[in-house]
Order: structure tokens, then C-alpha cells, then sequence
């Protein structure tokens, strides 16, 4: 039978510790809300006695929210304790959470403390904190690195006192799965109060280990699990709570669920980097940019055959819209196909076939291609003329103290032809270079030239208007460089004067 896995979150406590992290009241209110919204078991909204803005912040939190259990966290210390009471004490289920120091390092080093002094303080202060609020969390600071016999001494003792919640943390992130797994273990054999409260965990990730090491705790016999969105905490963070959740639904679905609505995981992680304006790495499992975006081409394939080819969790699931096929120079015919279908382009092959050539050219150049860009190479394609003239290469010399040359190389009839010229810019240097391969001159009317798409690498689209004879024609081109898009715009206005009729002999005339 699945055991049911209580979520704690402390985005708002520990996450909140990050240097420059800081949330004001109605920030902290809005995650608050998300986090109902979640389905968490416990927010834990805050550390009342570290500010008055923070313990107003917390009784609001606790005003304000139904659902889960609202906790705020305290040392072993009755000013924090009161603090915490008086910020949780409206929550519709009000938790103090209080912690102390275990390990002989906190001990000695930071409390200055013997063991026996040490857990009278911390069943005192589970005493008082129980002489408000019928739900105390109690944690060993630093549980992992503490001595077993003592560490079960602390347990029972504080179970003793009245405690419902018990934390065992790994503060420092020092565990290893294997050994965390075994202390959970060994400390639900030792101490027979454990079974009346509930077991939980709280891991950090200075070794990278924090959601392997909860996940080894839940197989030990943990109840609760302590972790963050976007795994965001002191120093290298806390357990990810996304993670941790989806872990146990892919994988272990039959031994463990959770309370999570895992369709508001993807918002709420987008909502929490930016209000507290921090970035989720691309590559961060489950909610990084990237999590399911194919870029391989032959992913692509086997996704749009079978998202299951390379995908082991619906982004459904999570809230997002759908898997991202994301077009680059190594994206097949297949992606392209679904991205224009998707756009509502159904080209026939010949066109698809020049849409494919035009957009591996671009994207040979640009590292991703958006629907902008797709929408501009697709148009071009599609109102192509027949092309009397192609451009093959450019190449130019420009600067502020030269006059700017262009070399210019054309194909016509499968013959490569080629110029140079000099120009009041590099543009008209090129477009003088396209007028003396071709042998007619044009003028030119209007010249536009525009960012297509976003970023330093966006699609230039020119259009140009040259005047050739009595009649003006129109041309357009796109690339990346936006002197080539020129070049391209001049010799597609070229070209639609060709068809015309002009320029070409009686033979060609007649076909
Ligand atoms: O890391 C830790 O030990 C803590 C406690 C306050 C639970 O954050
Ligand atoms: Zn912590």
C-alpha cells in the first residue's frame, strides 16, 4: 500500500535565506497562496523572531491561508518561541517548528554546551512551545553529524516532552545516501516514540546529494520530507521539492504519494524565480528551460512518433503547455514539418524543400529558430520568383576611414558570376557590385531594413524598391546579416523584373 509522503515546504524560511532573496508581505503572501494552491502539507512561512516585518509577514501567511499547516520557526529560546506563537497563532493549523543544535561541533563550537545541558534546554523549550500550540516540529540541528546514542537520547526525550514533529536534518549537507538511509533506519528501531510523531527529513545539497538523500530517508521510514521550490536554500540549497515529488511519482508511485498537484509545479517555480529574482539553471531537472525540449534531431523524431521514445514524464503533468521542439541547424525535416504544420503551413513538397534548404542556411548562422523567423523564410519561399539571378557569396571591406568595397558573386545558368565596386556604404557597394554583373542599373526608391526576430542574432529582413526602366519593382530578403539580406532583397527585385521578359534572349523569352 502507497504511504502517504507529508510535503513540507520552506521556500519561505529557508529559501529565503539566500543572500538578496528578501520578500516583502505581499510577495511573500503571493507564494504563500501558490504554495496552498500546490497542495504542500506545511508551509513554513517564516522565522518570526528575525525581524518584526518578518514575523508580521508570517501572521498574515497565517491569517490569510487555508489548508496547510503554518509554521514559524524558533531556537530553543522562549523570546523566539513567542515570536513564532504570536506570528502562527490565527493560522487555521498553527505550527512551531524549534530547533537546537546536536552534534558535538554545535555543541561545543557554537552553543557551548554540554550534551546533558543541551537536551534540558531542548525539552524545555518543547514544553513551552507546547503550552501554546498542540503541534511543535522539533529538529536536532545538524542531526546527521551527531552521535547516534545521543542523537536517539534528544528523540526521545523531546518526544517525551510533547513534540509531534520530528527532523532529523542533515544541516550541512555532509550525508551520503546509503548512510542517511540507515540512520533513518536505525533511529526508527531505537526509539519506539518515533511511531506516535511524525518522522521528517530536511536535506542540504552542498554535496549535490540532497534529494538522493531524502529520497533514501522516505525508503527508511521518513514521513515528511523538508525542501524548496526550485530546491533554492542556504548555501547550495535545499532538497527540490519538484524533484523529489516527481520521483516518487514516476518511479515509486506504489510505495509513496504525496498531497502535490503536480500541474501547478511549473508555475510555481516560474513565480518563485521571479519574485525573488533568482534563475533556474536551463539544464534543472523537471523545471529548467530545457527539461523537455528536444534539440537532436533524431530526438525530435522519435518524439513526434512517440513522446515516450524520449520522455519519461508528461510535461502535462507539470503544467506546461507542451514538450518544445526547438528548431536548430540540427533539426530534421520531421521537427520542421510539425513546427510549419503547427503555424498552419501545409506546403507542398517542392516548396517544403526550399523552406528546409532556406532554414538549415539560417540556422546554420542563428543558434535557435523562433516562429518569427520561420513565418519570414516561409514567406519568402512561398512568394518566390523564378530566380534569374542567385546570390552566392558577398564579401566586403568597410570601416569609418575607407571607402567600402564589395565583391559580389552571382550565379546565372549554373555559371558563377562575379564583381566588385565601391559604394557610399557598404550596401550600396554591394548593390552596384549586383549592377554591373547583371549590366542594367536600377535606382533605387526605398530601402527598409528590419529585425525580424529577437536578440543580437536576429533575422534582418530587407525590402527594397528599385526603379528599373519605367516600372519600380519590389524585392524582399532575409539572413542574420543584414548586408546580405540587402543583397538578397536587390537581386530578388532583379529577378521579378526578369520575368518580365527583360533582359533575356528571344529563346528564353518564348518558354
Ligand atoms: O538546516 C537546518 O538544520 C535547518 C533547521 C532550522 C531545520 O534549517
Ligand atoms: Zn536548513
Amino acid at each position: 500500500m502507497s504511504r502517504r509522503i507529508h510535503i513540507f515546504d520552506t521556500t519561505l524560511r529557508d529559501g529565503e535565506q539566500i543572500p538578496g532573496a528578501k520578500l516583502n508581505k505581499r510577495q511573500k503572501i503571493e507564494i504563500a497562496e501558490q504554495l496552498a494552491r500546490l497542495g504542500v502539507d506545511v508551509i513554513e512561512a517564516g522565522f518570526p523572531c528575525s525581524s518584526p516585518d518578518d514575523l508580521a509577514a508570517v501572521k498574515l501567511i497565517a491569517q490569510m491561508i487555508r489548508g496547510p499547516i503554518i509554521a514559524g520557526l524558533a531556537r530553543a529560546v522562549k523570546s523566539d518561541i513567542d515570536a513564532a506563537w504570536e506570528a502562527v497563532r490565527e493560522a487555521e493549523r498553527p505550527r512551531i517548528h524549534v530547533f537546537l543544535g546536536s552534534s558535538d561541533i554545535h555543541l561545543n563550537k557554537k552553543l557551548r554546551r554540554d550534551r546533558n545541558a543541551a537536551l534540558d534546554l531542548a525539552v524545555e523549550a518543547v514544553k513551552y512551545a507546547k503550552g501554546f500550540c498542540n503541534d511543535v516540529e522539533y529538529s536536532t540541528e545538524d542531526g546527521s553529524r551527531t552521535d547516534f546514542e545521543y542523537l536517539c537520547r534528544v528523540i526521545d526525550a523531546a518526544v517525551s516532552a510533547g513534540a509531534t514533529v520530528i527532523n532529523v536534518p542533515d544541516t550541512v549537507g555532509y550525508a551520503v545516501p546509503n548512510e542517511y538511509g540507515e540512520l533513518i533506519r536505525r533511529l526508527r528501531e531505537r526509539v519506539p516514540g518515533l511511531s506516535q510523531v511524525i518522522l521528517s527529513v530536511h536535506c542540504h545539497n552542498d554535496l549535490g546529494l540532497a534529494v538522493a538523500n531524502s529520497l533514501a530517508a522516505v525508503h527508511n521510514g521518513a514521513d515528511q520530507v523538508e525542501c524548496t521550490i526550485n530546491g533554492i536554500g542556504e548555501r547550495a540549497g535545499n532538497a527540490s521539492l519538484e524533484e523529489l515529488v516527481m520521483i516518487l511519482k514516476t518511479r515509486y508511485a506504489d510505495l509513496a504519494e504525496t498531497g502535490i498537484n503536480t500541474q501547478e509545479i511549473y508555475r510555481t517555480s516560474r513565480m518563485v524565480s521571479r519574485v525573488m529574482n533568482i534563475p533556474v539553471q536551463p539544464n534543472k531537472a523537471i523545471v529548467g528551460a530545457n527539461a523537455f525540449a528536444h534539440s537532436s534531431g533524431v530526438h525530435q523524431d522519435g518524439v513526434l512518433k512517440d513522446r515516450t521514445t524520449y520522455e519519461i514524464m508528461k510535461p502535462e503533468d507539470l503544467g506546461i503547455k507542451q514538450h518544445a521542439i526547438v528548431l536548430t541547424a540540427r533539426s530534421g525535416r520531421a521537427a520542421l514539418k510539425h513546427r510549419l504544420g503547427g503555424l498552419g503551413f501545409n506546403l507542398d513538397k517542392d516548396v517544403f524543400e526550399r523552406v528546409y534548404n532556406r532554414f538549415i542556411n539560417v540556422a546554420d548562422r542563428k543558434k535557435e529558430i523562433g516562429t518569427r523567423d520561420l513565418q519570414s523564410i516561409v514567406e519568402i519561399e512561398v512568394s518566390k520568383v523564378p530566380e534569374t539571378y542567385t546570390l552566392q557569396s558577398l564579401q566586403i571591406m568597410s570601416g569609418n576611414t575607407m571607402v567600402p568595397l564589395a565583391s559580389v558573386t552571382l550565379i546565372k545558368d549554373g555559371k558563377a558570376l562575379t564583381d566588385a565596386a565601391a559604394g557610399n556604404g557598404p550596401v550600396d557597394a554591394v548593390f552596384k557590385g549586383i549592377e554591373r554583373i547583371i549590366g542594367v542599373q536600377g535606382e533605387l526608391r526605398d530601402y527598409d531594413l528590419k529585425a525580424v526576430t529577437m536578440g543580437r542574432d536576429a533575422l534582418g529582413e530587407a525590402m527594397v524598391r528599385v526603379q528599373i526602366g519605367t516600372t519600380v519593382y519590389s524585392g524582399i530578403g532575409t539572413s542574420p546579416d543584414v548586408i546580405e539580406a540587402s543583397a538578397r532583397a536587390y537581386v530578388n527585385a532583379f529577378n521579378r523584373y526578369f520575368i518580365n521578359g527583360h533582359g533575356l534572349d528571344p529563346a528564353q523569352k518564348a518558354r
